[in-house]
């Protein structure tokens, strides 16, 4: 992947004009929030056959739910994403040790739930090697899922995030089921469907245990009719072969999500395949990945690259590379405060602090990704909105 001219950016077709924004959208959503006029008719986007045509690009996609703003996978979480006019929902999922698929972004609950104040559970904590990390804690696979409920949500970062401490307490851990029921509800009151971004979390290491993610979550699909190709989801991994699994299993697209260049997939890993990222994001690569995925989710450093000084250097060809596969890219993820923005935006010394979230936008958003993970929904469709009017 070559590092692209600045003045050859995106695809041929300027992300200007493939910017849609629709007042459907936006309309209840971020123009409440007090974004600027955005309703106008433009391209569609036009990646794939399914459903995901439909969606505006840049697509917001409220990463871990409203996650700034609440404590992360939590319905309160969810909800203020999409009452903030978010695109898009993601759930990250993991199972219960009786196989049902639960919302957190690892099995370790240590961080993201009171459980430690259970002296019920004390003799649970224990030592695991999860692919190839040696973790001390809390699983969700030796929990049931009525032990589950009995456990509250709390804030993941409580030093950088403290407002969101308030709620700490306030959510259970949500099934994907309940999220499924949660969606229907929501779709029926605002006369449009609720579209998630469902991503199987260490895929390997529970079909190891016996715990497969994807036949579960292919069932509980077709249940709430969201196994089709047009369905209001996009299924996401960064194990490939559990995308593709999925893709065997139901029509609904495939989004492989890619780390840092030098990492390789743990399925890789666990199958003895010596591909790396690296690997992945060439033509032969991003070819194999179009032959049973919709998009990819790289980290936003394979879009823009950081210099030493932690400044974005010039954008790689990866957005023009995959778009001439036929894949859309998710990059993720995008945090408004200073510790997580690159060196060009931080605002102030404060690292809790947010910076220049907007600049750092509109950077990404220029080369043309056609959507992308935030924690700040709200910011991210201002930002939106302002990279559609130019
Ligand atoms: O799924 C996109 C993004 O969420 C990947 O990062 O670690 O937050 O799941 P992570
Ligand atoms: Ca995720």
């Amino acid at each position: 992947m070559a590092t692209q001219e600045s003045g050859r950016r995106g695809t041929g077709t300027s992300p200007g004009r493939r910017a849609v924004l629709g007042a459907a959208v936006l309309g209840a959503g971020a123009a409440a929030m007090g974004a600027p006029g955005v309703a106008r008719a433009g391209e569609r986007h036009g990646h794939g056959h399914g459903g995901h045509r439909d969606l505006p690009v840049p697509t917001v996609v409220a990463h871990r739910g409203a996650s700034g703003y609440r404590p992360e996978h939590t319905i309160g979480s969810y909800q203020l994403a999409l009452d903030m006019g978010a695109h898009v929902i993601e759930q990250d999922v993991v199972p219960t040790k009786d196989g049902h698929l639960v919302c957190r972004h690892e099995n370790d609950i240590t961080g993201t739930t009171d459980v430690a104040a259970h002296p019920e559970f004390a003799g649970r904590k224990t030592t695991k090697t999860v692919d190839g990390a040696k973790l001390t804690g809390w699983f969700t696979e030796d929990f049931t899922l009525a032990e589950l409920k009995t456990l509250r949500a709390k804030e993941r970062i409580p030093g950088t995030r403290q407002h969101n401490t308030l709620y700490d307490g306030r959510w259970q851990v949500p099934t994907l089921e309940e999220v499924f029921r949660w969606a229907e509800k929501e779709g029926r009151r605002r006369g449009k469907r609720v579209w998630l971004h469902i991503e199987t979390k260490h895929p390997t290491y529970f079909r190891k245990l016996g715990l497969g993610l994807e036949e579960p979550l292919a069932k509980l699909l077709r249940r709430y009719d969201r196994h089709h190709r047009n369905s209001p989801n996009f299924l996401q991994s960064f194990e490939p072969s559990s995308i593709q699994r999925l893709h065997k299993l139901v029509g609904a697209p495939g989004v492989v999500l890619l780390s840092s260049a030098s990492s390789r997939p743990w399925d890789f890993v666990e199958a003895g395949d010596p591909r790396t990222v690296a690997d992945l994001v060439t033509p032969k690569g991003l070819s194999w990945i179009a032959s049973y995925a919709k998009g990819i989710g790289p980290t936003l450093d394979l879009v823009i690259p950081k210099g030493p000084d932690g400044k974005l250097q010039k954008p790689t060809t990866l957005v023009r590379d995959a778009h001439a596969k036929g894949l859309l890219l998710h990059p993720y993820t995008m945090r408004n405060e200073n510790t997580f923005l690159p060196a060009d935006f931080k605002k102030g010394t404060d690292p809790n602090a947010y910076g220049d979230a907007f600049g750092a936008f509109k950077a990404y958003f220029a080369t043309g990704i056609d959507g992308i993970f935030s924690d700040n929904p709200d910011t991210a469709l201002l930002a939106a909105a302002d990279f559609a009017g130019h």
